[in-house]
């Protein structure tokens, strides 16, 4: 526990450095531009301000790489999941829809080719398309495997140049209010975070909101997944609820919206834990 909290506070700090570190090293120019394009997108994860400039790579595709296996460790550190590394598509049994995932994940990762390959064109022939399905959600009982498989598909889309990251819906609200976000981040560069990453997990969603949830909980989560949605980012979500529980939790008009454009990974089995019962 204690090294788990030593571990968040240097993640914190680390990151409140980054903030603080004034730009000044030699760097080459287009690595620095695109750094500057991803803070300005508010998505500069660099984990902490004393890193090697020198050590950066000169291939932008490179560098974006770091950024984005920067950003996916920070998620996870600061929602204590870095237990889950270990997992990879490879590592998960076929419960776990590890050729799905990877399906859903590359669908996003050509999508996204596609989109960026026609910025090259003039803006009045560029075609943009959008997946057919941006809402992955990951369901089942208790222990079964959610978190474990969509942390997997998350680790994979990083390597296959996403910019992932991972919270848990509860943690996500609490850091909307007031002071109480990490890092010294304002509750809109927490939204911004985790609006424009390309892939979001979002664990546990409405797990412990039972029944009618507050406004502030129906509007933020609304507004976190629409935006996501407008914006065709995709969205891997897990959760203990079926599609009316989280109706009746935020309301229909938004479970109709979530399910609408969603591939469905349920996990069926035991609690892997095997709690003891008594
Ligand atoms: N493929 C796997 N091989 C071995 N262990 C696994 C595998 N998938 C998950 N586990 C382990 O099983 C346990 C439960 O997994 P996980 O936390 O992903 O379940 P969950 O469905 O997210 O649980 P919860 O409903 O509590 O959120 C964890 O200890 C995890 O490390
Ligand atoms: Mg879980």
């Amino acid at each position: 526990m204690a090294m788990t909290l030593a571990v968040r506070d240097e993640a914190a700090l680390a990151v409140r450095n980054e903030a603080e570190t004034p730009a000044e090293p030699p760097l080459h120019r287009a690595v620095m531009s695109v750094m500057k394009i991803l803070q300005s997108r508010g998505m500069d994860p660099t984990i902490n301000g004393e890193e090697e400039y020198e050590d950066r790579p000169d291939s932008i595709d490179e560098y974006q790489l770091q950024v984005n296996r920067r950003a996916w460790t920070n998620s996870l550190v600061l929602c204590d999941l870095t237990a889950y590394e270990r997992f990879t598509l490879g590592r998960l049994d076929a419960a776990q829809h590890p050729d799905r995932l990877r399906w859903f994940v590359d669908t996003l990762v050509t999508v996204r080719r596609h989109n960026r390959a026609q910025l090259q064109l003039p803006a009045e022939q560029r075609k943009k398309k959008t997946p057919k399905r941006l809402n992955g959600i990951v369901s089942g009982n208790i222990g079964t495997g959610k978190t474990a498989a969509a942390i997997a598909a998350g680790a994979y889309g990083v390597e296959q140049g996403l910019m992932v990251r991972v919270v848990s819906h509860s943690r996500y609200l609490s850091w909307l209010r007031p002071d109480s976000a990490p890092a010294g981040l304002t509750p809109g560069q927490i939204k911004e975070r985790y609006q424009r990453c390309d892939l979001l997990i979002l664990d546990e969603a409405c797990n412990e909101l039972d029944g009618y949830a507050s406004t502030f909980v129906r509007t933020e989560t609304a507004d976190l997944l629409s935006a996501r949605l407008h914006t065709g980012k995709g969205t891997l979500l897990t959760t203990n609820l079926n599609s009316d529980q989280i109706a009746e939790v935020l309301g229909e008009r938004f479970a109709s919206r979530l399910g609408s454009q969603a591939s469905l990974f349920d996990i069926l089995g035991e609690d892997r834990r095997q709690p003891i019962r008594w």
